[in-house]
Formats: structure tokens, sequence, C-alpha cells
């Protein structure tokens, strides 16, 4: 895919569906009783694996493609006919659904006759696995190259610890074969703060006996917590403090955000519009800064303040963003955000914000090349266990259009060459020449869709852009180069 230069971009977008949201409303749907309906369904290639695996377990999902919702024709929405009998059958809170037909586990769900594909999609697989723990038959869950190198002895070890076997493929990757059931709620203090770590556990934690508490070193993502609250499950999460609950395990853990589930409670079918993903309006926000003389007006985003941090990096490096008609849907915060062409300036990202924002880093890397001053990036060492090692990855992509750029363990220093389009600093003599040094180039992005979407950004400043494999964009933004047309 060719990358023109481009200017003036113009318009109104209505992103996707958020990815996260998308795979939780199918997950929780399919293992509470009765019909979810899903609106503004991402129907990206990592979230039909979900469909998909939920499928071949025996769960009845619908998929219409949705009809003047304001997308870009790239939304779907999802009936789920839940398989129900969560934790029932010791006889929980819950109605005794001993008789309901279909399913051979506790859940309802059957056991697959073959293995389940999460393809690209670490979330499917994190998260899925947490279920299958819970299961009492054995599963097998694999997905493509790059998810059979990421890690997950993450979720292994707190699964075991729950009483689940797992077998593994060598250094704890996937394939994995779980068998499950006669789980017991544990107190896990998890080394990462990951949303798909927490949520895997909290799903095994709803077939297990007992409490589970999980505390993260910070605060993640918390869709699981508010989905889960809204199907009608005992949850609660905040700032944590242990040793107000009494838990084998949390000895010494100081206050921290935490979660805690007690099962028993039976989840019930809701209706979930799905906020347009922040993940995927970065790339919009970050075009209407960079591309000079553009005004882009984005609905209907997600802004949940555990996603948000893309935009408080935007006003950080002097980025005009006007948030406006900010409301509830669901459980969930969502806005209008309206973009203009701006000056950037370098900024330091790390600590807490950075689980806010962990998916935008490509995007906010690509505009600290083209800001004022130095951005430095620390505290993201998961980066380099995402699609890609991202952080290998983008320095050398933006190597590769001229940028300076020194990676760390954990991060990045990126020196900005300015802007000189929209506003960037000349020199005390007046000169330029420092700017404008930043060019096209043929990107691989080898197949991360996080990747391609932010050197195509890049590319519609600098023109000359060739993106290679420029499709794997599908997996979580279907319909994103017309979307872009659409602006130009
Ligand atoms: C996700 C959590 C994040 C994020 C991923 C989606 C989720 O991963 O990077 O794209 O939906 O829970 P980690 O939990 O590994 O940080």
């Amino acid at each position: 895919m060719k990358i023109e230069k481009s200017s003036g971009l113009r318009g109104n977008i209505e992103v996707p569906g958020d990815k996260s949201i998308s795979h939780r409303a199918v997950l929780i749907g399919s293992i509470a009783e009765g019909d979810t309906r899903i609106s503004h369904f991402l129907p990206g290639a990592d979230c039909l694996a979900t469909i998909d695996c939920m499928r071949r377990l025996g769960v009845s999902i619908e998929v219409k493609k949705s009809q003047g919702d304001g997308g870009n024709g790239f939304s779907s929405t999802v009936i789920v006919h839940g398989a129900g009998k969560v934790n029932h059958r010791d006889g929980g809170d819950g109605p005794d659904d001993s008789e309901k037909d279909g399913g051979d586990g506790p859940s309802g769900l059957k056991p697959p006759t073959d293995i389940l594909d999460a393809k690209n999609s670490g979330t499917t697989m994190r998260l899925l696995s947490g279920i299958l723990a819970g299961q009492d038959f054995a599963s097998g869950i694999t997905g493509d190259d790059s998810l059979k190198r990421r890690p997950m002895k993450r979720i292994i070890e707190p699964l075991e610890k729950m009483g689940a076997k797992i077998v593994s493929a060598d250094g704890n990757r996937a394939p994995l074969t779980i068998r499950g059931g006669h789980l017991k709620g544990i107190a896990y203090q998890s080394p990462v703060a990951s949303a798909q770590v927490k949520s895997c556990i909290l799903f095994a934690g709803l077939y297990a006996d007992g409490m589970t508490c999980v505390v993260e070193p910070a605060m993640s993502r918390n869709h699981t917590e508010l989905m889960l609250s809204r199907f009608g499950a005992d949850i609660a999460y905040d700032l944590f403090d242990p040793a107000k609950l009494d838990m084998k395990g949390m000895d010494g853990v100081p206050i921290v955000p935490g979660v805690v589930l007690r099962p028993g409670q039976p989840l019930k079918g809701q209706d979930i519009v799905v906020p347009g993903d922040i993940s995927s309006a970065a790339y919009f926000l970050a075009a209407g800064l960079l591309v000079p003389d553009s005004e882009i007006t984005l609905k209907n985003v997600g802004i949940n303040p555990t996603r948000d941090g893309i935009l408080r990096v935007i006003a950080g490096m002097g980025g005009y963003v006007e948030i406006s008609n900010q409301h509830e849907e669901g459980n969930e915060l969502v806005a209008d955000l309206v973009v203009s062409s701006s000056p950037l300036r370098g900024v330091e990202i790390g600590g807490g914000i950075i689980p806010t924002l962990i998916d935008e880093i490509p995007m906010i890397a690509v505009m600290a090349a083209f800001a004022e001053g130095d951005t430095i990036i620390s505290d993201a060492g998961e980066l380099r266990v995402k699609e890609t090692d991202r952080l290998t990855a983008i320095a050398e992509d933006l190597r590769l259009i001229g940028t300076e750029v020194e990676t760390t363990d954990d991060g990045m220093i990126i020196h900005g060459k300015g802007n000189t389009f929209i506003g960037g600093q000349a020199d005390a003599d007046g000169s330029t020449a420092h700017m404008d040094s930043l060019h096209g180039a043929v990107i691989d992005p080898k197949g991360d869709h996080r990747m391609a979407m932010a050197f195509t950004v890049a590319g519609l400043v600098t023109g000359g852009m060739e993106i290679k494999g420029a499709e794997c964009v599908d997996v979580s933004y279907p319909g994103f180069f017309e979307d872009i047309k659409k602006l130009k």
C-alpha cells in the first residue's frame, strides 16, 4: 500500500467498536444465561477468532452486518445465545440449573472436537484460558506463529495455583492443553499490569470455590470488571487494602489497585453497545494533529480512564483535542473528540500511565518523531512481548524514516525533528534545516496491525511511504484505509 502526502484532512469518523470490549461481550455473553445482543461489535480478525472458539465450545452466535449505526460499514451486531449455568453446581446463590439442557461442562459449554484457534489474538487465548480452566473437560488452544511466541507463563502460573492442569509447549508457550474443573479461589499478586492476566484469573474465579482476588502493580484496563458487574457478578474493584481482607497470600501487600470476585451469582445476558475503540481513534488523533490544516471529529469514542492515556499525552505534547458530549454507555465512558493540527513538543512518559496507553505507543512514537525536542518513554518493557517486539520494531522503522532514536530495556528516547508544516520552531538563525528531514520509506510491519497504521499516518505527513502487507490492519481496524480516504 502506497501512502501519499496529504493536507487538510477534514470530516467525521466513527471508529469501529472497541476490541477489548467486543471480546469480553462475546466471552461473558457465552457463559451467561439468556441472550446478549452486542451492537457496534468489532468484526476484526481477533474478535472473530473469539466467536469461532466459542462456537466450537457449543455456543450459538449470530453475526449480522450493522445497518446505519454511523460506522464505516465494518461494524456488526452479534447475538450470543448464552450457555448459562456459571458455578451453579455447588448450589451457589443462583437458581438450580441442573436440568437445563445444552452442554456438558459446569457452564453449559461443550467439549470442543478440535483444538481451538486464537489466531493472532492474545486476548482470545489468555481470557478464554480462564474460562476453559473452569470446565470439567480438557481442551487445547493454539494460535498463529506470533501468538505461539508470546509468553503464557503469566496465565499458566495463576491457573495452576487455582487447580487447573496445563500442558504447554517449550518455554510456557502455546499451544496449551487445559484440564480444569474443581478450582479454588486465590489471592494473586500479578507481577505485570496486564488486563489479559487479570481477566483470565477472574474468569476462572467465576467457577472456583471461594473468593478470587487479583492485585496488580498499576491498574490495567478494567473492562472485564465493568462488564461482569453489569451481567450481575459480585465484583468489587478499587484501590485495595489487603489488610482489610482475610485472604491468604496478601500479607505485606501495600495498598494497590485490585479486584475481588465472589462467585455464585448467575450472569444474565445484556444488551451491549460497544464504544468506539480509542486505540483505533489514536491514528486519527495523530493524523489530525500532524497533517496540516486538518480538523477531524471522532464520534462515540470510549474514554474509560484506564484507556485514556493517549489524551493525556497529547495534552502534554501541546496538541489540541476538544472532548464533548461525554456520557456513559453501559458502564463505559464515551465522548466525541475533535482534533486539529497542532505543533507538538517532546514529553516524558512512564509509570502508571503506561498501561493506559500501551497499544498506542507505536502511534505516540511517530508523533514524537514529528515533535520538537526529545520524548522519553520508560516502563514499557511489555512492548517487547506484543504481536512483535514493538520497541525494536518502532526504533527500526523510525530510523528508516530519518528519526534519531535509542532504545533502552524498557523504552526509548526519540529525538523529535519538529514539523515545519504546522508551526515547527525555526533555529535561532531562522533556519528550518533541522526539520523536513523525515521522509517516506518502505515499512514492513511484519503482520503487526498497529505498526502498519502508525506508519501509514507518518506517510500522510512525509509522502512516499510504502506499507508492506497492509491488510494486517484487519486484525483491529477493517476499513482503516477507507476511513482515511473519506477525510481527503
Ligand atoms: C488487552 C490488554 C492489553 C492490550 C491488548 C488488549 C485486553 O494486553 O495490549 O491489546 O483486551 O485485555 P496486556 O493485558 O497483555 O497488557
